[in-house]
């Protein structure tokens, strides 16, 4: 069965080489993509990168839906090391239908994380100017624990996000 990860008002399911069209769309959107990696407009490019992503054992990389079936915006695991993952690639389109997808997304990624994949740690980084995110982690709990010049390195515990994910459990089924 393909991964698939039930929210209240949204669902993640595994990426699909037809989305990639959708995924360039929204990576090379100015408005989105001023602190994510740069991504080719080439939809073929991205195609290609769905096909070998397909083939990671460790990475899972969802499309955020909403129970319409319209894509959200995207979420991925990655780089695991250890007893941690990363999560990243998290991107949604403006004009969302659901108020509460940020929220709901990074609960859904957290409970397959640490709940369907037993992993006991999260790491992600987040670029310094890129604010409204590096908020958003610090009010769950992530903790700053390096920087370079342009991004804060963060780091998250599974037992910290058991009280997120209480404070929060009104955006969960
Ligand atoms: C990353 C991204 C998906 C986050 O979504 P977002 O909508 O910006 O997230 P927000 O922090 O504004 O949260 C959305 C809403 O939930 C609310 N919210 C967020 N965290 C909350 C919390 N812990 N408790 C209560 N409400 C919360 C916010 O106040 C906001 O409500 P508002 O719209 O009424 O102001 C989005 O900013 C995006 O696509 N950015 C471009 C790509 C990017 O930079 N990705 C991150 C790379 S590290």
């Amino acid at each position: 069965m393909k991964p698939y990860v039930r929210g209240k008002n949204i669902f993640l399911r595994e990426v699909a080489v037809d989305d990639a069209d959708f995924i360039v769309e929204l990576r090379t959107n100015p408005a989105m993509s001023k602190h994510i990696s740069a991504t080719s407009a080439d939809v073929e490019m991205q195609k290609n990168y769905i096909s070998e992503y397909a083939c990671s054992q460790t990475d899972f990389y969802f499309v955020i839906c909403d129970w319409d079936w319209r894509r959200l915006g995207t979420v991925r695991i990655y780089d695991v090391r250890g007893d941690s993952f990363c999560w990243g690639s998290w991107i949604l389109s403006r004009n969302l239908p659901i108020a509460s997808a940020a929220i709901e997304s990074a609960l859904l990624i957290y409970d397959f994380g640490f709940f369907a994949l037993h992993y006991l740690k999260s790491h992600f980084d987040v670029r310094k100017a890129n604010e409204r995110v590096v908020e958003f982690h610090k009010r769950f709990g992530a903790l700053i624990v390096a920087e370079d010049e342009l991004n804060y390195f963060f780091q998250y515990d599974s037992v910290v996000y058991m009280n997120a994910r209480n404070k929060y459990r009104r955006y969960l089924p």
